[in-house]
């Protein structure tokens, strides 16, 4: 059994590899997915997927020693149990076993998070830092903690949810159901609601125009070209964005003191301003102490990190198998 299978469940996208045990990637499969479609095509475009990709390798199923899968919510790594997946709809729902008995494989399930901090350390700009935290910004907001070498998955395996961090007591209601969560306040979903809202309000032609006129169109993309062309009602959702990514950001350098933070998701590839105000932000929040060594940095493997982590976790589980 010389090989392993990664896959990246996201909010809109399913991203599978294969690799070796190298962690050369031999093949790779995107599909697009999302909430709307439902628990169970979800599942049955993941297994899809796996199969294009075996094939796409020249692998069988006979030769592959275990799949790694991220999760976009938080989980029991233990059980495979999917405790809830705010931007998919999903609750209490045993994925390990549902993939392992579909796929006939040994699948290990961590959070897409974790797993893509797990692949910017081993492959990325974590360049195997021992404390290294990675925040997606996405369809949702996420976090993955590597702590003293190892993903920390705290008591029962929830941690590392900095999305879910409050940042405005009456803020935007956020997918998880609380209110001004740092996901409902700085995600793509974020951003592009408050454009929405503002287009709606007759305001923001300058987003509109960019939408092509068209208000379905409307996408946190769109308000980031917008602002890089220097609209200043785009400017202002981008910026605002960015003062909560730096105040999450500032919190969990007190909190950890890592040596490494990296930044992914599509959103943090949206030009410099987003960038710029996060670390003004992280610069005049944090303390001294935590701001001293840090780098802060954009992800290296980009939207790679998921899968690429999904394959170091199914390496390492079936070391020596
Ligand atoms: C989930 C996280 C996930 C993130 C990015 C959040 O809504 O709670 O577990 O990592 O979205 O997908
Ligand atoms: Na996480
Ligand atoms: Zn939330």
């Amino acid at each position: 059994r010389n090989y392993v299978v990664g896959v990246d469940l996201g909010g809109t996208k399913i991203l599978t590899a294969v690799a070796d045990r190298q962690g050369s990637v031999l093949s790779r499969v995107r599909v697009a997915t999302g909430a709307d479609l439902g628990q169970d095509h979800v599942i049955n475009e993941i297994v899809t997927s796996v199969a294009v990709a075996l094939r796409e390798a020249g692998v069988s199923t006979e030769a592959v020693a275990a799949a790694g899968i991220g999760v976009p919510g938080p989980l029991d790594p233990q059980t495979g149990v999917v405790y809830l997946a705010p931007n998919l709809g999903w609750q209490n729902l045993s994925l390990g076993e549902i993939l392992g008995s579909r796929l006939k494989l040994p699948v290990y399930v961590d959070n897409d998070a974790n797993l893509a901090a797990l692949g910017e350390c081993v492959y990325g700009a974590g360049q195997s830092a021992d404390n290294l935290v990675y925040i997606t910004v996405s369809t949702g907001v996420g976090g993955g903690l590597i702590l003293g070498g190892k993903i920390y998955h705290g008591f029962s395996g929830g941690a590392g949810e900095i999305g879910h961090i409050t940042l405005a007591a009456d803020g935007p209601r956020c997918g998880c159901g609380n209110l001004g969560c740092l996901e409902a306040l700085a995600s793509g979903t974020a951003i592009a609601k408050r454009a929405v809202a503002l287009v709606a309000e007759g305001r923001g032609l300058g987003i509109l125009s960019r939408a092509g006129g068209d208000r379905g169109g409307v996408s946190a993309r769109v308000v980031a070209a917008a602002a890089s062309n220097g609209d200043g009602e785009a400017i202002l959702i981008m910026r605002d964005a960015g003062r909560y990514l730096g105040m999450a950001v500032a919190g969990i350098l007190n909190l950890l003191n890592p040596s490494v933070v990296v930044l992914g998701g599509g959103v943090m590839q949206s030009g410099s301003i987003l960038w710029e105000a996060m670390l003004e932000t992280t610069r005049r929040c944090a303390l001294s102490s935590a701001l001293q060594e840090v780098s802060i940095v954009r992800a290296a493997l980009g939207e790679e990190a998921g899968v690429m982590g999904a394959l170091a976790l199914a390496l390492e589980k079936s070391q020596g198998v």
